[in-house]
């Protein structure tokens, strides 16, 4: 029996894992689970699977579920700290990493010193602390699985190893503005960048995907997961979303990875690894997606998709400024602020008025993203 820590349970990610669990109770054990404030949520889950821990951020939330649980099998901690406790804790053999945000990465590094196998879907783990975080794992010997359709895929394809991997193409929708010319991006509304065609997402992820900042934080990810320059990263767009993503091999071959975009399947991957179950989702059936369609990425109008790979050279902090400005500047054009347009200037202006370093831990990762923010919102005043 494995068991099973879910950071973020209450989440997207968290609960198609325990729609995995569910389909293989006699493999897998729901040893801890994490949500922030959502305690009704939490409380269901522990009706139903009876954790032996369940951690909630908020202090009020805490004391509100441990009242509401009926039986003493689940013991309720309050607080970030507990989050790590329950990370790193002797008894937990996976960690989903599901928290959304930087939130999620101090207690992704406690599981990577535990040594544990981290199945990481918190990009910001990567994006913001990729070097620290990718030294603990090695340090440890901790196993980190991707959770993200696209890095899933490229894992998944180089089973066969690196030699003779000449690059990685990550695919992308493209999202709502793939064949809309720039000069009609101007005017563009908040809720017309969250029109997603295929997707139906929180705000703020359907504006990265409109601008394309997600695709760059995906090349990020892939950097530090695959080892791999900038110049061996490559972006197409698809936007059927069938090819997850694809590996380039010196002697001609490629390899895809294609399946229907559904999270389970990457999750019950990384549950199962190396070997495969069962994850609920359908086969794909290809006849039903023709034509299948490919297009280079356009970098003046997907400006903060260049960003993203430019902070990547510049390395260091670049990168965790790139998503703190990236961060006020989405809230703000939501917030009928800024223009659309604006959010790549205002990030490449913070970037250009930040000081480079390279963070050698945690604070000084957090206080760069606290300057950064402040920065962005300084840039932001000469927009509104
Ligand atoms: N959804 C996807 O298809 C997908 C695909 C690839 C990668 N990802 C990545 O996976 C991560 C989770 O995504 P999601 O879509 O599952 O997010 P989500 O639905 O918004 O769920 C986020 C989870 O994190 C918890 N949380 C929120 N703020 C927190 C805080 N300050 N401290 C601790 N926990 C907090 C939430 O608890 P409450 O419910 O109490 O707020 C919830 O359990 C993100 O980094 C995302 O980029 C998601």
């Amino acid at each position: 029996m494995i068991n099973l820590t879910i950071l973020g349970a209450t989440g997207s990610i968290g609960q198609s894992t325990l729609s995995v669990v569910n389909l293989h109770p006699e493999k897998f054990n729901v040893f801890a689970i994490s949500a922030h404030t959502n305690w009704q949520q939490m409380l269901t889950i522990c009706e139903q699977y009876q954790p032996t821990f369940a951690v909630m951020i908020d202090e009020a939330a805490a004391e509100q579920l441990s009242q509401a649980i009926p039986s003493d099998a689940t013991t309720v901690l309050a607080g970030a700290k507990a989050l790590e406790t329950i990370a790193a804790h002797t008894d937990t053999d996976q960690v989903m990493a599901a928290i959304v945000g930087s939130a999620g990465m101090a207690s992704s590094l406690a599981a990577a010193k535990a040594g544990k196998r981290i199945m990481l879907a918190n990009k910001e783990s990567l994006v913001l602390a990729g070097d620290i975080f990718m030294q603990a794992i090695k340090d440890n010997n901790a196993e980190l699985i991707p959770v993200d359709s696209e890095h899933s895929a490229i894992f998944q394809c180089l089973q066969g190893g690196l030699s003779g991997l000449n690059k990685i193409q990550l695919t992308a929708s493209g999202g709502p503005f793939l064949h809309t010319p720039l000069n009609a991006l101007t005017n563009i509304t908040p809720d017309q960048a969250c029109a997603h065609p295929n997707w139906s997402m929180g705000r703020k992820i359907s504006v990265d995907s409109a601008t394309m900042m997600n695709k760059g934080l995906e090349v990020i990810e892939a950097h530090y997961l695959f080892d791999l320059s900038t110049d061996r990263i490559e972006v197409v767009m698809h936007p059927q979303s069938i090819i997850h993503s694809s590996v380039y091999f010196k002697d001609g071959s490629t390899l895809s990875q294609l399946g229907n975009p559904d999270m389970r399947t990457v999750i019950a991957y990384a549950m199962s690894y190396p070997n495969r179950i069962n994850s609920g989702v359908p086969a794909l059936d290809l006849t039903q997606h023709s034509p299948l369609e490919f297009y280079p990425p356009d970098f003046d109008k997907f400006a903060c998709l260049r960003l993203a790979f430019e902070a990547l050279k510049q390395g260091g902090n670049a990168m965790g400024t790139l998503n703190a400005a990236n961060e006020v500047a989405v809230a703000n054009f939501l917030n009928h602020n800024i223009k659309f347009l604006d959010i790549a200037k205002i990030i490449e202006k913070t970037l250009a008025m930040s000081r480079h370093f390279y963070p050698t831990c945690l604070d000084e990762v957090v206080n760069n993203d606290k300057i950064a923010r402040l920065t962005a919102n300084e840039v932001i005043q000469s927009y509104v």
